[in-house]
């Protein structure tokens, strides 16, 4: 019955952990990783049977609800997501007022707060029925965010979810279709997108599940919780690193597709570069989704009538760290970013898109992560202690003596 933790800040004593290296902030039965082995598993399902076997609302459904569906349950469940991916008529207005720049990640995050203005009357935390309605309409509405947010940056109408479509489709053909024209659901590309949100859809106690989590610990809806974690996302060394990567590929072709001379940069630490889309503070082996997106990537782009010379230097870049003692000893290795970019470009998505999807795909594990969090007697609310290193009492100094 003693609360060592209780017991050691009542007697002077703090954790210095910076990054939570090695401090666990909850107990958790959602996602198992074991970074030395490789291993990712939601719910206890290893992630290759899940990429191969299921979908992502079968996964969103197992993340949050803790099993997989029956039949029933996942036509239900299904069916209650499609007649909810209308956003409020007022919310188009929202899309009119951002600057057509806008990075797509902030007019998500600002969406998704924005979503929470409409449902003012269900964002009880610990009403059952309440975080029901918020999970669906969250899950439904965010790929019409997403496309929304889309069709603003090319100046393009609009257009309303077809609810007779499944969930990736409709958000395919909200992002790629045009009004009053028809628009033909590629099945590969649908399959694949569908494969890349299942991957993506939880990791554990990640910096924008942590987010999520903090925040809600406070007993701030789903909403603004999520809205959190869209931001934490947004960040180049979480999920903004899939934008980052297609970036340096970029960059690494333009400057004459040097493959090697760019790794002796990042291993002189020039300018401070990293090689994105490499290291995970978790897994010290392979990343187990991008040796899943590896071999997806080679299937998408080798469709293309033009191969992308950005694969090439991907693969090079991979094979040359791979061998690199730099990258060896520190246990770099690919994470789920390094070959995603180049699947969404292939897919026609501008790469201020991509960290748009990856929210996308994490959307049910950030919910599913907070529903733990308010559920469990054991939550606090967040509030990490500190270790002082300012001035010593003073005494204050007149403005006229200073
Ligand atoms: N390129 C070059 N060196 C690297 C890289 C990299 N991508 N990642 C880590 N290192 C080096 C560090 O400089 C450090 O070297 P040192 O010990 O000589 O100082 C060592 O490897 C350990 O790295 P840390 O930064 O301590 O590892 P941490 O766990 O804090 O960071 C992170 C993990 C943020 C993912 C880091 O590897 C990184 O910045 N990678 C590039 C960005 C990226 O791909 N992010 C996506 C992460 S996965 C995701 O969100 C889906």
């Amino acid at each position: 019955g003693i609360d060592i933790s209780k017991v050691l800040s009542d007697t002077g004593f703090v954790t210095y952990d910076p990054g939570f290296v090695n401090t666990a902030a909850c107990t958790s039965a959602i996602t198992y990783i074991d970074g030395d082995a490789g291993i990712l598993r939601y719910r206890g399902y290893p992630i290759e049977q899940l990429a191969e076997k299921s979908s992502f609302i079968e996964v969103s459904y197992l993340l949050m609800y803790g099993e997989l569906p029956t039949a029933a349950q996942l036509t239900e469940f299904s069916d209650r997501l499609r007649v909810h991916t209308l956003l409020h008529e007022d919310m188009r207005r929202f899309f009119e007022g951002f600057p057509r720049d806008a990075h797509p990640m902030s007019v998500l995050s600002a969406s998704v707060s924005a979503l929470g203005t409409f449902y003012q009357d269900s964002l009880d935390p610990f009403d059952h029925d309440q975080v029901e309605i918020s999970t669906v309409r969250l899950l439904a509405k965010l790929p019409t965010i997403a496309s929304y947010a889309y069709k603003k940056s090319i100046g393009q109408p609009l257009l309303y979810p077809d609810n007779s479509l499944g969930y990736v489709e409709n958000y395919l053909r909200m992002t790629f279709g045009v009004p009053a024209t028809a628009y033909e659901i590629d099945p590969v590309m649908a399959k694949a997108l569908d494969l890349l949100l299942v991957l993506h859809a939880d990791h554990e106690q990640n910096c924008s599940t942590s987010a999520v989590r903090l925040v809600g610990s406070a007993h701030a809806s789903l909403f603004a919780s999520v809205s959190s974690g869209v931001n934490a996302l947004s960040g180049p060394l979480h999920g903004g690193a899939n934008e980052a990567v297609l970036e340096m590929l970029e960059k690494i072709r333009l400057d004459g597709g040097d493959v090697a001379a760019f790794v002796r940069k990042v291993k002189a630490r020039e300018d401070g570069i990293k090689l994105m889309g490499f290291g995970h503070r978790v897994y010290k082996n392979y990343d187990p989704r991008a040796a899943i997106v590896k071999g997806m990537a080679q299937e998408v782009l080798g469709r293309m009538a033009k191969p992308d010379p950005l694969l090439d230097i991907a693969m090079q870049l991979e094979e040359i760290a791979l061998a690199d003692d730099f990258f060896v000893s520190r246990k770099l290795y690919p994470n789920v970013d390094f070959y995603t970019g180049l699947i969404y470009k292939a897919m026609g998505f501008p790469p201020k898109m991509f960290t748009v999807l990856f929210a996308l795909g994490r959307l049910p594990g950030w919910i599913a992560q907070w529903r733990e969090m308010i559920g469990d007697s054991a939550t606090k609310i967040g509030r990490p202690r500190q270790v002082y290193t300012g001035a010593p009492v003073r005494d204050f100094i007149p403005l006229d003596q200073r």
